[in-house]
Formats: structure tokens, sequence, C-alpha cells
């Protein structure tokens, strides 16, 4: 039995955990690809205990190194790739809805593979949950409680530029979490005149307001400038969460769901199914043919 395991885009906190849970079952049966699909075409694998999986498995990151490879789309990058994945029995593929593609299309290819939801942005259909989203919430909520005070004690207000570059999931969790009193998800949410009017109204009895901003909206300091600029102020200030999102230690809930993604995804090759997702839905990591039609009636994780 020969397995290969590749994570792919950006990295997500509990990446780490799910690749030292798969070790740990498949031991020297599993390699992986140097950063991603690129490590595939470049056939840059190697046995998965030469990345020491255990030494990280409750750390941040990605021991096996993970990347972007647009140029996978393209036949010519494709069609090497899928040659070095054809040795494997199995391809187990961690990564967002674009990483998502490029597993299926090793699928038609006629490699068995297995997908795992692997991005802080939550955006993998038919999944609940990817793993890195709630470190994110975390991280996100810890930053918000870690400069509010600051901002009280100033009689000031914050934006915060929340990740997600086409998903509003973590701005959305997160504002919900710290109960902030605006939330711009989309640009129809930038009602300037009733932000700043909420702004003014609580100044008035010396209360902050907190501004959860997702990113790719508007650039976060223009958004600041204007409100200011309409309340004839400065006390509009901007915080941008950042890579702590990705770069944060895993929650307790992170491990958890990570460790159970490896184990549907071991159980899959125990008994050498066809090519799976394992998704999480209705709040339980299940597997489904990678053919499956596009479940409309699941809620998102909270
Ligand atoms: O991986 C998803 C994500 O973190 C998005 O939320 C964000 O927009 C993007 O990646 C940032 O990409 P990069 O790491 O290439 O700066």
């Amino acid at each position: 039995m020969k397995i290969l395991l590749i994570a792919s885009g950006g990295d997500g906190s509990g990446m780490n955990k799910v690749v030292a849970e798969l070790y740990k079952k498949f031991k020297n049966d599993i390699y992986a690809c140097f950063a991603g699909f690129k490590g595939l075409y470049k056939n840059d694998i190697r046995p998965l205990k030469d990345f020491e999986p255990l030494k990280y498995e409750n750390e941040a990151g990605c021991c096996i190194k993970t990347a972007r490879f647009p140029e996978f789309k393209e036949d010519k990058f494709f069609r090497v790739a899928l040659k070095h994945a054809r040795e494997f029995d199995y391809v187990i593929v961690m990564g967002g809805n674009g990483s998502e593609k490029g597993c299926q299309d090793l699928t038609m290819g006629g490699v068995k593979t297995i997908f795992i939801p692997g991005t802080i942005d939550n955006d993998v259909d038919n999944s609940e949950y990817s793993i890195g989203f709630d470190t994110a919430i975390d991280q996100c909520c810890q930053t918000v409680k870690n400069v509010m005070p600051s901002m009280e004690a100033m009689e000031r207000s914050c934006v915060f530029e929340a990740m997600g570059r086409h998903c509003p999931d973590i701005a959305e969790e997160c504002a919900k979490r710290i109960n902030a009193e605006v939330c711009i998800k989309e640009k129809s949410d930038l009602k300037y005149k009733e932000i700043a009017s909420l702004i003014k109204s609580r100044k008035k009895e010396h209360l902050s307001t907190t501004i959860i901003l997702r990113e790719n909206i508007l650039p976060i300091k223009e958004f600041a400038d204007k409100l200011n600029e309409m309340l004839k102020d400065d006390a509009v200030k901007t915080q941008v969460v950042g890579y702590t999102q990705r770069g944060g230690k895993p929650t307790k809930v992170e491990l958890e769901n990570s460790k159970q993604f490896a184990l549907v995804a071991s159980q899959v090759i125990k008994k050498n199914l066809s090519s799976k997702k394992v998704l999480m839905q209705n709040g339980k990591i299940v597997m489904v043919d990678s053919t499956a039609k596009r479940n409309t009636t699941l809620k998102k994780f909270k």
C-alpha cells in the first residue's frame, strides 16, 4: 500500500494534526508531496516520516508545506503531475475549494483520491467545516479582545479586518462571538451614514464601537478615513488581524475536528473504498462519494 498526502492552498491551523494522525495510522506506507501540487508536478515526494509529523502535531502551520500552484490547471503541468500521482494507491488532498477541483481532476484521471477540507475560509461546498476555521475565528476574537480595552480607555472605535478573500464566514462568526456592533460582510453592508451615526451616539454615552470588516471589500484605511471624515474626528482606528488567523495555535475544537477528519480518511483506505470526500455534515465527519451532488440544506459550523 502506498499513500500520498498533499496539502494545498493557504495553510490552516490543525493541518499538522491531520498529518500526524495519518502518520500514526500508516507509518512507512504514507508519503507526502513537498509543498502541494507543485511538489507533485516536480515529483518532490518523500516518506512522511522525513517531515517529523509527530513533532508538529499540536502546532499551527503545515510540516509538509503547502503552496498555491495555479499552473496545475494547465494541461501540460497537470499531465506530469497525474503521472506521478498514479504511482500511489490513494492520494489524499487537504485544501480549500480550489484544491478540491485539483483533487477532482486527479480522480477523473483515474487516481483514487480522498479530499479533506483544509482552509480558514470555510468555503468548501457540502461541508459545514474546514480545518483552520475555528482557530481563525478564535484569533480574530482574541485580537478584538486585546485591542478594545485600549479603544475604550481613549473613547475610540476600531475597525478589524478579518481574512476571507471571497468568503464572509470568519468575519460573520467573529462578529457574533464578540457581539460586534457592526459587521461588513459584503459591499452592500457599507452603510456609512448609519455606521457613523451609531458611532456618534455610542460615543455620547462614552461607548466604543467594534466594527468587523471582511477583507477584500475595500482598503481598511479608506473605510476608517471616510468614517472619520463624516464624524469630523480621527477616533476610528484600524487593526488588520492578518496571518495570526492562520498561524495561531490550534484550538481544542480544531484539534478534535482534525483528528476526526484523519480518522475517517483512514477508514476509506482501510476499507479500500472508491474516491471520497471527508466532510462535516450535521455536526459529524462523514465520507461521501466524490461524485455526490451539492447538498444545499447544510448549515455552517457554529
Ligand atoms: O487561505 C485562505 C486565505 O487565508 C484567505 O482568507 C486570504 O484572503 C488569503 O488566503 C491570503 O492569501 P496569501 O496567503 O497568499 O496572502
